[in-house]
């Protein structure tokens, strides 16, 4: 039985995690294989509202498995409150949950370390990550000698691994914060307190804590059914992205194996998510922004404001140049389009088609960040349909022009459109033939 992906094909915040939770009752299983509480996934479910950092968006359906695999990084305070706020309301996410301990555990340091390095500009710009160490807790991984894994938060060792290891960074993070007067205005960390958490963190999650990998195979060798949750989008990828305006993981298609664990062989559907229009959070170029009354009226309608980190995300008009790079990075074979009811409020919609970087037109998405600054977005004009959209439930609802933009956006990708979100909640969803998208 081959697995199904759902993947960011933007910037981020696509609402994957509402096709994850729409998408998991058709599965055994549901995996998280990277990002870390950088990402805020929202789940509507009736009145409820709920929203996930590290919790695979599988979570509300009883009867699947969830999974936090190899390649995420766990901040364990925030992954705790996400298990208490939805064990409050009901749900017992300790009958169905997963974690690797081979997952890397984002430490305090990480997160002092990310609040120094961000006042940093690179290209003359600052990255404006989400400050949740996650950059860091990466750097460490590769780096080996500094990494705490979940595994070690049942390791009696951890207290002495973790005073030898806050030693060290309180020497980094003074460095660092050196003004070159010598003063250091950095933050020190407190050995005791911190091996005194990690106690209670490994008494919490220990229970939680297995062989995710192995656990997998054996899901699939049985003939189970998994869905691959991506974080993030496929522009913030670490290698494909527009580095070094990414986030530190492979958040395209390409890291759904190396963070899962799941041989590539069994990957067969890939379903990637994109906006109607594009969003950023945070530096970085953005050819297609609007830094108008029209960026501010798609973010007003849209609600577009961060999740995670409750920052106003830049918007701009629908980017078929970076998308069609990232559906085929990611062998994307069919498109979900969400919040399609907030251009129902528009006369008239751009699509951006190429590029025009130094007076060439461009239509391959350019791989230094540089140069994409310097795209102007070549854009074609569509007429708006100025209907409201939010009740259409089925493909005949929808007005003759959102059908228009939907197959243009299709032919443009190269890849059908299967989805479409006209609203946060479940029911707000359309599907061209939701047998046959995973078949
Ligand atoms: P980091 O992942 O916190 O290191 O942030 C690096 C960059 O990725 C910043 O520009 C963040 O705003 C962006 N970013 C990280 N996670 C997300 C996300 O889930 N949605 C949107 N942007 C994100």
């Amino acid at each position: 039985m081959p697995a199904a992906c759902v993947i960011g094909l933007q910037w981020g915040d696509e609402a994957k995690g509402k096709l994850v939770d729409l998408l998991a009752p058709d599965h055994d299983c549901v995996v998280r294989y990277q990002g870390g509480a950088n990402a805020g996934h929202t789940v509507v479910c009736g009145s409820e509202v709920y929203k996930l950092h590290h919790v695979p968006s599988g979570i509300l359906h009883a009867s699947v498995m969830n999974f936090i695999t190899p390649g995420v990084v766990i901040e364990p305070t925030t992954l705790l409150g996400e298990l208490e706020g939805l064990e409050s309301r009901g749900i017992d996410p300790r009958k169905n949950l997963m974690i690797s301990e081979r997952a890397h555990l984002v430490m305090p340091w990480h997160l002092a370390e990310d609040q120094v390095m961000n006042q940093q500009s690179v290209q003359g710009e600052n990255i404006g990550t989400t400050l949740r160490g996650i950059g860091p807790c990466y750097r460490d991984k590769v780096g080996r000698n500094f990494a705490v894994r979940a595994i070690d938060l049942i390791r009696p060792e951890l207290p002495e691994r973790i005073a030898q290891i806050v030693d060290a960074k309180n020497a980094l993070l003074r460095g660092m914060s050196c003004d070159g007067s010598g003063t250091s205005a950095a933050p020190q960390l407190d050995a005791g307190e911190i091996a005194a958490k990690a106690q209670r963190w490994g008494e919490q999650l220990g229970p939680l804590i297995g062989d995710t990998t192995n656990r997998l195979l054996d899901e699939l060798d049985a003939g189970k059914r998994l869905l691959m949750e991506g974080a993030q989008g496929s522009l913030l990828d670490i290698d494909h992205g527009t580095y070094p305006f990414v986030t530190s993981s492979n958040s395209s298609g390409v890291g759904i194996s190396s963070g899962s664990g799941v041989p590539a062989k069994w990957i067969r559907h890939v379903i990637g998510v994109a906006k109607a229009y594009s969003t950023r959070v945070g530096g970085g170029p953005f050819p297609t922004e609007l830094s108008c009354e029209t960026g501010q009226k798609i973010r007003d309608l849209g609600r577009e404001y961060g999740t995670t980190t409750g920052r106003p995300r830049r918007c701009g008009w629908f980017d078929a140049v970076a998308v069609r790079y990232t559906a085929r990075l990611g062998g994307v074979d069919a498109l979900a389009l969400m919040m399609m009811d907030v251009l129902a409020h528009f006369d008239e919609i751009k699509v951006c088609v190429a590029y025009d970087i130094d007076g060439q037109r461009v239509e391959q998405f350019p791989c230094d960040a540089a140069t994409l600054r310097r795209a102007k977005p070549i854009c074609e004009t569509h007429a708006g349909w100025k209907k409201d959209v939010t009740g259409a439930r089925s493909l005949d609802d929808l007005p003759e022009l959102a059908h228009r933009y939907l197959e243009r956006i299709g032919q443009l990708i190269g890849v059908p459109v299967k989805v479409i979100s006209v609203g946060p909640d479940r029911e707000q969803t359309i599907f061209v033939d939701r047998q046959q998208l995973l078949a």
